[in-house]
């Protein structure tokens, strides 16, 4: 099925933080196909597929169906640029009424332990917050993914072991299941909440 560029909203975050200008944005399909190649590549690395869903074998058309069908489930998926530089993308996903699961990577090697998936972490947050008005978030990082672990913990998530939290979870996958609602979220972000301006 052909997506018409119209077909999902186009919202675009942005924040600024250490001096930095922060955007996520909604692209439409010609944006999406300028840089399925450097995601394609992102997500078939190693170090990212490991920590994802595991393929290191896509290809552009691959990247674009993902995506398609994100969005077609009601899923929103942003990419992340820093200062116009693109760094990586992210989504939310499985969203319903009230919740919604939570995915991001910062595709390159010396991109990542900066803070910048700490910060457009945070900003999708406060959109699916504040804006959305979702309850509450889940993830389900794989155990040895620690670096994700330490983001999602410094959010705010906790582990969450309810049936809801693990509905979100594939059988037999080790991962580790935890959640944050939404007056958790606003309470440790604050600066986020006033700030984050979203278009
Ligand atoms: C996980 C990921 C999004 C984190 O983004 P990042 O920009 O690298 O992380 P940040 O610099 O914002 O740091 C986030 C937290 O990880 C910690 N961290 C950074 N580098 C780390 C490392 N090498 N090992 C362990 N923790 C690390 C930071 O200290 C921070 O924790 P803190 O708030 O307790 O200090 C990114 O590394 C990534 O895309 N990895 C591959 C894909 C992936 O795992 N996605 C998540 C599954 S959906």
């Amino acid at each position: 099925m052909k997506e018409s560029s119209s077909s999902f909203p186009h919202t675009t975050l942005a924040f600024a933080r250490s001096g930095r200008s922060f955007v996520a944005t909604e692209v439409d399909d010609a944006t999406l196909a300028q840089h399925a190649r450097q995601l394609r590549d992102w997500y078939n690395a190693a170090e990212n597929a490991s920590m994802m869903g595991g393929a290191t074998d896509l290809d552009d058309t691959d990247v674009r169906a993902f995506v398609r069908e994100l969005r077609a489930s009601g899923g929103r998926w942003f990419l992340l640029f820093v200062d116009d530089t693109l760094v990586g993308d992210m989504d939310l996903r499985c969203v319903t009424e009230h919740s919604a699961e939570f995915a991001i990577m910062i595709g390159a090697t010396t991109q990542k332990g900066q803070g910048l998936g700490a910060t457009f972490a945070t900003m999708l947050h406060v959109f699916a917050f504040r804006d959305l008005g979702l309850e509450r978030i889940y993830v389900q990082p794989k155990r040895e993914n620690v670096r994700v672990q330490r983001l999602e913990r410094s959010l705010g998530y906790t582990p969450d072991d309810s049936p809801e939290a693990l509905s979100h979870a594939d059988a037999g996958d080790d991962v580790i299941t935890m959640s944050i609602s939404a007056d958790t979220f606003r309470a440790g972000h604050a600066e986020a909440w006033a700030n984050v301006d979203v278009s």
